[in-house]
Formats: structure tokens, C-alpha cells, sequence
């Protein structure tokens, strides 16, 4: 959320007020790094598992963004047969690295020998360069290859206006106390994937350039800003995946290279001038050259290779797989209870409620308005959804209030100050920002009393009435709305609102939905009406949318506020609108090296403290910034997106980017939070993110009002998706356990699961939910019918999942399909076996409490397999489990059962698709059952079933 200090963008008919794919400022990082003098290999130690050795400054330091480092060190570990791990530091050890208590290191295999490892490290000992191999490589190209002294030293073509850019002069090994560079050779226009949090114009596949251009600078600073496109935004992630494939052999394989360095940093896909590769290019900040490589060799093995790393992601409690509903600006308890029983009379489920700031006394964390949201009336209304099995999330944003005078009892923060637990000033005082409340101080996570401190105030919330079932943490990058600290002395008792807040008198939310005509659809501004298509035809067309050093904190002669080289922030100054760089943590650490890891520590802190609120029960976070291995401890949401039909898009790459990130819970604002949705854009995107991990309608504060209830036809439209979303939480669950085990992403773009189909490579217009869902969602206004391909060039049969029809899809092109409004188009492959919920109910308890169903769609050959995992879905640690596991052969489908967990639910319905000729009889278990057969889908249906899970049976049919 950034807010000018001028009143807030006002969008008139569509057109947006504050352009969110403006590029941010122009910097200048003139230098010519191919000046620098690279380094020279020796002292080389090898071992069976890897190498250990010296680099030496090759020449005179260039000193380009800060003071060449003489001597390093560099570590080599085969740490897997699938995992690489190389390591250039400073010998000296006084760079920033992140420390173990935030991101542990992996455990390496102790048997693994270099031998066994299917990548290979080759290098030049001077100038030294290196590159990774794979030992049994069907392509010569290595993976990564850092020898590039022989390409042109010519600049490339500018990213902005104004931009020299002459650091991509040169491309050797630059390791500097403030900067760091390295440059790796990727095929000419790679399939790169990941590197984020972004938004990138180019979609899914990152954009590498072409002919001496830069395609993508991903910035490395989480910035608190509302969703712009192809800049730096709330999260953290330098991990990318490359995918090759071999025109020849008509295969491919993928890897990964995860960069281990939290400091402010920009990595660059472009092409040099007349060169025959791109590039991947590091230039960083601070820290050390710390890279894991995984050798795939399928995108779905390096998602899980790099979970190895990063640790996989938290066990989610079931219910929050339900319909979560949230606003900005629900003014009261009693207005937060009226939207509970509005959904509830349109009998659209609702399993959680949440709320925002407007909850607070005086925008403060921890509290609440004596006035409009009382405590015990908040208790009272808590136990009432919880009477009902729904839940409660409230907000907590990061920075704390400072109390303003001496009979100002602010608790969490005279508390904090007792226990030492903010972030000071470089002399020792306070840090202070401002946010919502006025002046802020912020938790200092490395201070050893924060997590006891931050335990102790989420537990007396919940003791004064707001007794949530998971937090929202917001703010966390962190915001603050002071250019760099707000000083010392200032008057505190200030804490009036430097700017309107949005849907304030002044600051009105007077934008028209994005696809109003006046003309057409008349003053009243509906565009659709109850489901008919009234969307402006004259409307322009949308797009189509172990401690190391401490980095700064001990370095001398280190430039804390304003780094030689400059990233390219989104906010220019490191220190804007965001905590000052040279804010200093316990421990000694600097913000200049720990800005990145706020978010994610505050996700930590918090999962740990709701392990002790709530005690036995899975923590439910959704954090909005982040950094690799933030889905240990939490969830996402893809923040500040507005109410256009290009949002619902990008929503789709931003959901599979987390995929990859290991953050699989992750959501949307459902209908778009900044500027006033319609009933049509509502309706689609109330349908899409049903099929999505976290599924929240949330909308800003003065904007037309958005619940599900608000249109009918969007009602129904969210009643249809809702109902198959709750049908397939077993399938969902199922998903997220096996992430939670071994880190494979439940969302999946489609090379994902077919690698070898090269049309499918950029297509983020449709995703699989596991292997066996395929979702295709109309992203544009004013049509009744979508494209979407299907993969597996013509062998994979899809049935639909309503109707189940076999889909007629052309091989390897977009096949065009039906799709009015209300009606999202969602496919079944075939091979799969599918456990559901026979009756989706008003929550996910309900649903659960009822029997289950069973969907075989058989290949040609009769296969299909599918597994589920089933526990209590609350408890934490996760408690006893059992895998169902369901077999059809060409007659027969076998279901057997292993784990301890008690399924008291029974298998009461099961269907088969793909059974070619009417059966004389079918067996359930030996015993013959009544069925029913449909020639024209091939479908055979038995009911009334009553089969024990735990003990498992064999369907037959003859
Ligand atoms: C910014 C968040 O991104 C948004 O979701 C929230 O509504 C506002 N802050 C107000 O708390």
C-alpha cells in the first residue's frame, strides 16, 4: 500500500489515475566493470564430496561500487545426487550471510561423493570462471557457465531513459564489500522461470531480451506498492528454473539455481549484442555468492529439490481451505455480523471472517475500538461463527504505535520497550516510522526477547475477545511512510494522518468499473445485469492479457545509506518509504542487510507464538511479504491488485510462481481490491479463485461493495464453484500434504506435467490443480466462450468435469469451449482417481462430516491411480494419517488403505469413466450392487455404497 501524499488515484471510466506499470526512476550506475580484474584459483584441497580453494584479485582492484575483495574462498559440495552447492565468500568472513536461526542450512548426504552426483562443477583455475554440467548430458550446453570473458564488451541497449548501464561492460567474477556480480551464459532466449515476487508483462516465462536488451530486472528490495508490473514488489525470491528442451530428441529436462543471499540485489535476464546467449546476470549488494544448483531433471523435481533447501511448506488446517470473506472499511462488529448472515441467507458458504485496521483503537496492533468493535461483543461474535464452525482472522500490521505521552498505557508498546525488543538507530535510540497509527516503532526479530514479547500480546488479544483462528499480517516489508526515519524529538503526540486514507471525505473511490459504457448500460453503471452481458461493445479492447559476519553491522567503510550501486528499486532510495538502511537490529545486524527478511521473520515469529496461543492446532498466517523459505511458517496473498480484468490474469502466473517458491498457499483478492468491481468481472473471478489454494474476497476501503451476495448471478456463480471446491477438498488436502512432505506444488502450470510439449511452455491463461485438474478461466469481458488448450497432444483424453463428456480437443492448439457466464470450465484427465465429497456442505466441517464419492476416469488401457491423505486436518504437529490409495485396472478398481488415522466417513458412490460396454453386473467387495450405465459417456455409476475406507475393497465390474 503506497500512498501519495496527495490524495489517493482517481480513476475516471476506466482509465487508471496512478499507472501501475509506470517504470521506476532512472538511476546511474556508470562504471566499467569489464575494467576489474577477475580472480586467480589455488590452494586447491579436494575431497570425494567436493573441492575447497583460495581466489586471489587477479590484478589491481577496480573498486566499481565499493572495495574489491583480495581473497575468498571458495566451497564446492556435492550435497545430493540432485544438488549442487557452490560457495564464494570473503575468507575473512565479515560479509553478510543469513544467519542459521533464520533459514537453517540443509543436511547434506554424508554418503553423496562427487562421483554419484548427476551435476559436475568444471573450472578454469585463471581467469577463474566455472561452469555446471550435467554428467549424463544429452545437451552440450552446461547448465550454468560463467566463462563469458570472450563476449563483446559493448553496452546494451538501455533499460530507461537516462540509464548508462555500462555495468554490463564486462562480465567477470566482481566481489566487492557493496557489490558483487556474476554473470552466467543461458541458451539464446532460455525458458527461465521464477525470480520474483513480480508481476512480469511477459507472463509465466521471464522475459531473457533479445539482441543486446535487457528482457527483466528482477530487484531484490521488498517494497510495500500496489501490484505494478514488471517492478519490485512485496516478496523476495531468487530462485529461477530453466527448462531446455531438445528439438531433436523431443525431450527436456529442467533445473534450478536458488542464489543464497538476502541483500538488496538486481538480477538481469538479457542478450547481448550479436551473441549467440543470453544471460543471467547477479549484481548484488552485499553478502556472499552462495548457489545451490538442482538438476531436476523435471520442473516438478526441482520445485522439490529446492524444498530440500528452503524446507517445505507449512501443514495448513482444512478449514482454511474454505471461502474467506474481508473488507477494508467493515465499520463495526455489528456490520461484520450482517455480511456473516447476508451469506448466509444467500446460502453462499462462508468459512471465515475477517477484518482489517478498522477493527483497532487508534490503528493500533492488539486492540480494539471500544466504540465500534467492543471486545466482548467481538468475543460474542467469534463464538457465534464458532458455534456455527466458521473462524475469525484479524490483521496485525507490523509497525507498532508509540505511546504518546506518559499516560498513554499502550501495552504491546511500553511492553516492547521494557523487553528491548525494537529496532534502534544506528546511536542506540529508537527507530522511528510512521504508519496508521501515527509514530511506529517496529519489532526487531533477531532481539532475543521479541518472539516471548509478540507470544504474550497475540495471546492477551485473544484473552480480551478476538479469539482468532490465524493472523493476517500485513505491512511486513516493512512499510512506513517516513523517508527514512522520522528523527529523533519529534512530537509523538502527533498522530494525525499525514494523507486521506481511501473512501474518506476528500478521497472518494469514484472510479467507474473497468468495463462501463454509459452509453449502453445507462446511469444506473451495471454492467451486467443478472447475468446478462450488457459490457460496453464499443469498449476499448483489454489486453489480452552459525553466524557468520554480520555484514554492515561490523564493516567498516561500508556505505549503510546509500550504496554505491544502485538497484532499481521501484522507490530509487533504498530507504523510502520503508525502514532506513542503517536501522540497526540486535545482534548488530543492519537493515542494509536484512531488509529482505523482514517478512519472513515476522512470519516465524508469529507461527511460533500461534503454536503456544493455540496450542495443538496448525497455525494459519498469511504474511504479505516474503522471502525463500517463508511457506515453512506461512501462507500469501498477492496484495494490492485492482478490480481489471488484466488482474484476474496475472493473478494465474502469481499464483504458480509461488508454486515454485514454496509458498503453495496463496491467493488473490477475489473481484479486485483498488477501484469498484462489477458483476461480471466479480462473477469470473468468484469462479477462478475457487480453484485456487487461498480463496478471499477482500476490497478496499471506500470501493463499491463486493461480497458474492451483492449480484445474484454472481451469488450463483459462487454457489456452483464453491460447491465443487468443497466436493474436491480431499483432492486440495491431498495436494498440500504431499507439499508439506516433499514440497511438490499443488498448482501446476501445464509443461509442469507435460515438459515435452513446448506450445504449453507460456501458457498462464490455464493451470492443473495436482496432475489431474485442468482449469480454464475466461479472463476478458463481453464472450460466452474461451480458449484454452489441452495437453498431451491428442492421447490424453479430458472429460468435462460436469457433464463428464470426452472433450473433442485439438492436439496441441486452443480448442475453443462454451462459456457463459457462471460456468467455469474445468477438465479431468484421464488415469485418475479422485476421492470427493459426495454433499458439499455450508463449511468445510459440515462437508467433512459426510460421506465421500469416488471418480475413476480410466485411460484407454483402463489405468488410473490417485492417492489421499486423510487426518483430523487441525492438529499440530500433524497426528496419526491414513493413505487411501485407489488402483483401476481394465475390470476393476482396487482401493486399499494405510495409517493409523480412523476414517469414520464411508465410500458411498463411486463413478467410472471410460468403461467401454455395459456391464451384466458389478461387485462392490464381492457382494453385487445396483449401478447405472451411460453409454454415450461411458460411464458406470454404483451408489448407495456403504465401503469402510480403512479396510478398503475391490470394485468389479464383468
Ligand atoms: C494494505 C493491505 O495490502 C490491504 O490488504 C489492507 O486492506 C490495507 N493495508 C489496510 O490494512
Amino acid at each position: 500500500m503506497f500512498y501519495p501524499l496527495v490524495a489517493g488515484a482517481i480513476l475516471v471510466g476506466g482509465a487508471l489515475g496512478s499507472d501501475p506499470a509506470s517504470p521506476p526512476p532512472p538511476v546511474d550506475n556508470s562504471f566499467n566493470v569489464s575494467t576489474c580484474p577477475g580472480y586467480s584459483l589455488h590452494s586447491l584441497s579436494e575431497t570425494d564430496s567436493g573441492l575447497t580453494a583460495r581466489l586471489n584479485l587477479a590484478g589491481p582492484a577496480c573498486n566499481a561500487f565499493g572495495v574489491d575483495v583480495v581473497d575468498l574462498t571458495i566451497e564446492v559440495n556435492y550435497e545430493t545426487e540432485t544438488r549442487l552447492h557452490v560457495h564464494i565468500f570473503d575468507t575473512a568472513d565479515s560479509q553478510f550471510t543469513i544467519p542459521e536461526t533464520v533459514i537453517p542450512r540443509p543436511n547434506a548426504s554424508s554418503s553423496n561423493t562427487a562421483s554419484k552426483s548427476d551435476l559436475v562443477f568444471n573450472y578454469d583455475p585463471s581467469p577463474f570462471a566455472f561452469w555446471i554440467t550435467r554428467r549424463s548430458a544429452p545437451y552440450n550446453t552446461p547448465l550454468f557457465d560463467t566463462r563469458l570473458s570472450s563476449l563483446p564488451a559493448t553496452p546494451i541497449a538501455p533499460v530507461m531513459a537516462g540509464d548508462p548501464l555500462t555495468a554490463l561492460d564486462g562480465f567477470p567474477l566482481v566481489f566487492e564489500n557493496q557489490y558483487l556480480q556474476l554473470a552466467s551464459a543461458l541458451p539464446l532466449g532460455a525458458n527461465v522461470y521464477g525470480l520474483g515476487e513480480v508481476i512480469a508483462s511477459s507472463g509465466i516465462r521471464r522475459d531473457v531480451g533479445t539482441d543486446g536488451g535487457v528482457g527483466t530486472i528482477q530487484t531484490n528490495w521488498a517494497r510495500d506498492i500496489q501490484d505494478p508490473i514488471n517492478q519490485n514488489m512485496y516478496g523476495i525470491h531468487p530462485i529461477y528454473m530453466e527448462h531446455r528442451f531438445n528439438s531433436t530428441t523431443d525431450t527436456s529436462q529442467s533445473h534450478g539455481v536458488f542464489l543464497f543471499n538476502a541483500n538488496g540485489a538486481d538480477i538481469l535476464l538479457l542478450t547481448p549484442p550479436n551473441a549467440n546467449v543470453s544471460l543471467v546476470e547477479y549484481r548484488l549488494l552485499g553478502g556472499t555468492l552462495d548457489l545451490y544448483f538442482f538438476s531436476g531433471p523435471t520442473p516438478l523435481a526441482v520445485m522439490e529439490q529446492y524444498s530440500e533447501v528452503i524446507g517445505t511448506p507449512t501443514w495448513q488446517p482444512l478449514w482454511g481451505f474454505g471461502f474467506h470473506l474481508c473488507r477494508w472499511g467493515y465499520t463495526s462488529v455489528n456490520e461484520t455480523r450482517e455480511v456473516v448472515a447476508k451469506m448466509r441467507a444467500a446460502d453462499i458458504p462462508l468459512e471465515v471472517m475477517w477484518n482489517d485496521i478498522d477493527l483497532y483503537h487508534a490503528f493500533r496492533d492488539f486492540t480494539t475500538d471500544p466504540i465500534h468493535f467492543p471486545a466482548d461483543e467481538m468475543r460474542d461474535f467469534i463464538h457465534e461463527l464458532r458455534q456455527n464452525n466458521q473462524h475469525f482472522i484479524p490483521i496485525v500490521d507490523a509497525a507498532i504505535g508509540k505511546a504518546t505521552n506518559n499516560t498513554d498505557f499502550y501495552d504491546p508498546y511500553l511492553k516492547g520497550a521494557e523487553l528491548d525488543v525494537f529496532i534502534k538507530n544506528p546511536d542506540g535510540t529508537e527507530y522511528i516510522g510512521q504508519v496508521w497509527p501515527g509514530y511506529t516503532v517496529f519489532p526487531d526479530w533477531f532481539a532475543p526477547n521479541t518472539l516471548h514479547w509478540w507470544t504474550e500480546a497475540l495471546k492477551n488479544w485473544s484473552a480480551l475477545g478476538v479469539e482468532f483462528s490465524g493472523i493476517w499480517l500485513d505491512m511486513n516489508e516493512a512499510s512506513s511512510f517516513c523517508d527514512y526515519s522520522c528523527g529523533t524529538g519529534i512530537d509523538i503526540s502527533n498522530t494525525s494522518m499525514q494523507f486521506l486514507l481511501p473512501g474518506d471525505p476528500g478521497n472518494p473511490i469514484t472510479d467507474y468499473p473497468e468495463g462501463y459504457n454509459s452509453t449502453i448500460s445507462g446511469p444506473s453503471g451495471n454492467v451486467t445485469v443478472n447475468g446478462t452481458l450488457t459490457y460496453g461493445a464499443t469498449a476499448s479492447p483489454l489486453s489480452t492479457l552459525s553466524k557468520r559476519g554480520i555484514g554492515a553491522g561490523n564493516q567498516t567503510g561500508v556505505d549503510l545509506n546509500t550504496p554505491p550501486y544502485t538497484i532499481y528499486n521501484g522507490f530509487t532510495g533504498l530507504s523510502n518509504h520503508t525502514l532506513a538502511t542503517n536501522a540497526t537490529h540486535a545482534g548488530g545486524y543492519r537493515e542494509l542487510d536484512t531488509h529482505n527478511l523482514f517478512g519472513l521473520m515476522e512470519a516465524m515469529t508469529t507461527h511460533k507464538a500461534l503454536k503456544t496461543v493455540l496450542q495443538g492446532q496448525r497455525p494459519f498466517i498469511i504474511s504479505r511479504s516474503a522471502f525463500a523459505s517463508a511457506g515453512k511458517w506461512a501462507g500469501h496473498w498477492l496484495g494490492d491488485n485492482y478490480s481489471l480484468w488484466e488482474y484476474m490474469y496475472y493473478s494465474i502466473q502469481g499464483i504458480l510462481q509461488h508454486q515454485m517458491f514454496q509458498i503453495p498457499f496463496v491467493g488473490t483478492d477475489t473481484c479486485g481490491f483498488q477501484g469498484n468491481t462489477d458483476e461480471e468481472l466479480c462473477n469470473r473471478w468468484m469462479q477462478l479463485a475457487a480453484f485456487t489454494p487461498f480463496y478471499r474476497n477482500h476490497n478496499q476501503r471506500g470501493a463499491m461493495s463486493q461480497e458474492p451476495f451483492v449480484w445474484d448471478s454472481v451469488a450463483n456463480a459462487s454457489r456452483t464453484a464453491i460447491a465443487v471446491r468443497y466436493a474436491m477438498l480431499p483432492y486440495w488436502y491431498s495436494l498440500f500434504a504431499n507439499a508439506s512432505m516433499q514440497g511438490t506444488p499443488p498448482v501446476r502450470a501445464l509443461f509442469w506435467e507435460f515438459p515435452d510439449e513446448p506450445e504449453l511452455f507460456a501458457v498462464d491463461r490455464q493451470f492443473l490443480i495436482g496432475r489431474d485438474i485442468l482449469v480454464t478461466p475466461v479472463l476478458t469481458p463481453n464472450v460466452s466462450s474461451v480458449d484454452g488448450i489441452f495437453p498431451g497432444r491428442g492421447k490424453t483424453v479430458w472429460r468435462d468435469w460436469y457433464t463428464h463428456e470426452v472433450l473433442n480437443a485439438t492436439s496441441g492448439a486452443n480448442t475453443t469451449l462454451a462459456a457463459p457466464l457462471g460456468h467455469i470450465n474445468v477438465h479431468v484427465r484421464d488415469g485418475a482417481a479422485i476421492l470427493l465429497h459426495q454433499t458439499p456442505a455450508y463449511t468445510v466441517e459440515e462437508t467433512r462430516q459426510g460421506d465421500f464419492s469416488l471418480l475413476v476416469t480410466q485411460s484407454v488401457d483402463g489405468h488410473a491411480f490417485g492417492t489421499a491423505f486423510i487426518d483430523d486436518g487441525v492438529s499440530d504437529p500433524p497426528g496419526p494419517s491414513t493413505i487411501v490409495t485407489i488402483q483401476a485396472s481394465m475390470d476393476t478398481v482396487n482401493i486399499s488403505s494405510s495409517g493409523a488415522f480412523h476414517i469414520v466417513q464411508k465410500l458411498a458412490e463411486m463413478t467410472i469413466l471410460g468403461v467401454t460396454q455395459r456391464p451384466a453386473a458389478v461387485l462392490v467387495g464381492g457382494q453385487v450392487k445396483n449401478f447405472t450405465y451411460a453409454a454415450s459417456q461411458q460411464k458406470l455409476v454404483a451408489s448407495g455404497l456403504s465401503v469402510d475406507l480403512n479396510l478398503g475393497t475391490t470394485i468389479e465390474w464383468k
